[in-house]
């Protein structure tokens, strides 16, 4: 298997690339089997997945508006090279004025690209907006961000994605989890990675026990199998949730460092957690295992 884990052109907070590999060697997906992914975010996971057919949403207008417009040849990698390389300029020249002229300018218009260019431009590469939903993240402060080096780099991730999409049979859609979960069938796979509950998040929506209880609901109801990312323990504190509310799924753990403090001293070692309803079928990372990296810490009865 090809190890490589290609990261796409949008960033979000809680992005699984260093999950990719894990989550590929325990999924279970036929050739014809299509990938429902509800919670696209980044569209790490599904795009290093690269299934033949997949369904692919998020609640949030913007990534999937961003992604579509890749599909429907609005994006390009060179129309991307040449914003960024303009709006890169502007942005050294004006620094902060410029991101927040950009910032209101895609509040007022929706451009997929001002959308990219914030993402890359904002502090940590955040997505968060607020309850009228404008875009809220502020200036990451690095004047010279859009250097001809890292222009070339998104405009490669773009050009990667476009690719794929055009290889496969893809399709992106912005709609409640609940929506796309009900599309599934026996013999496709649902990934699903929904804002955790119990620690703080600024997604386009809120997350709560209620949310989780109707993704078990929802997940339940249908015949497939899935995959559910969520955090098992840090130093502090244990996600009670996964055996009040997921009691029946197999569960694989992998430390991860989880990025979420500005500053180094809050940042802290996360232990996160796959959840399934099929026991797993791919090979153990003996190593992993052995230095307390990765654990297989329950093979309960299956749904
Ligand atoms: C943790 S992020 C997904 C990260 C993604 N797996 C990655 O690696 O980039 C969670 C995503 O769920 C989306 N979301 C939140 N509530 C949702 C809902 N009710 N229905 C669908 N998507 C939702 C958010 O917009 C966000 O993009």
């Amino acid at each position: 298997m090809d190890n490589t884990v290609y990261i796409p052109p949008i960033k979000i907070q809680g992005i699984k690339t260093k999950l990719v590999p894990l989550i590929r060697e325990h999924i279970v997906l036929e050739p014809d089997s299509v990938w429902y992914e509800p919670f696209l975010g980044s569209g790490v996971v599904g795009f290093n997945v690269a299934p033949h057919h997949a369904v692919f949403s998020d609640i949030n207008p913007h990534v999937i508006n961003f992604y579509n417009q890749i599909k429907d040849g609005e994006i390009t990698p060179k129309r991307v090279r040449a914003f960024l390389m303009q709006e890169g300029k502007s942005l050294e020249r004006d620094d902060d004025d410029y991101y927040y002229i950009v910032r209101d300018r895609f509040n007022r218009s929706h451009d997929p690209l001002d959308f990219l260019f914030l993402n890359r431009a904002c502090f940590n590469g955040m997505i968060r907006f607020n309850k009228n939903y404008e875009f809220n993240v502020p200036y990451g402060h690095k004047p010279y961000r859009f250097s001809k080096a890292y222009v070339t780099k998104i405009v490669n991730q773009v050009a990667h994605v476009e690719y794929l999409i055009k290889k496969n049979h893809w399709t992106f859609l912005c709609q409640p989890f609940q929506k796309t979960i009900a599309m599934a069938s026996k013999g496709d796979f649902i990934y699903c990675d929904p804002p955790y509950i119990g620690r703080h998040v600024d997604y386009f929506d809120s997350w709560d026990v209620a949310s989780e209880k109707q993704l078990h609901e929802a997940l339940t109801k249908v015949q497939s199998n899935f995959m559910l990312s969520t955090w098992h323990h840090n130093d502090y504190r244990i996600n009670d949730s996964i055996k009040e509310l997921w009691p029946e799924c197999f569960v694989i753990t992998q430390n991860h460092f989880y990025h979420v403090g500005a500053k180094e001293k809050n940042r802290h070692p996360m232990v996160e957690a796959l959840l399934t309803n099929y026991k797993t079928t791919g090979k153990i990372n003996r190593a992993a295992v052995e230095t307390g990296q990765m654990q297989i810490t329950s093979w309960n009865t299956c749904l």
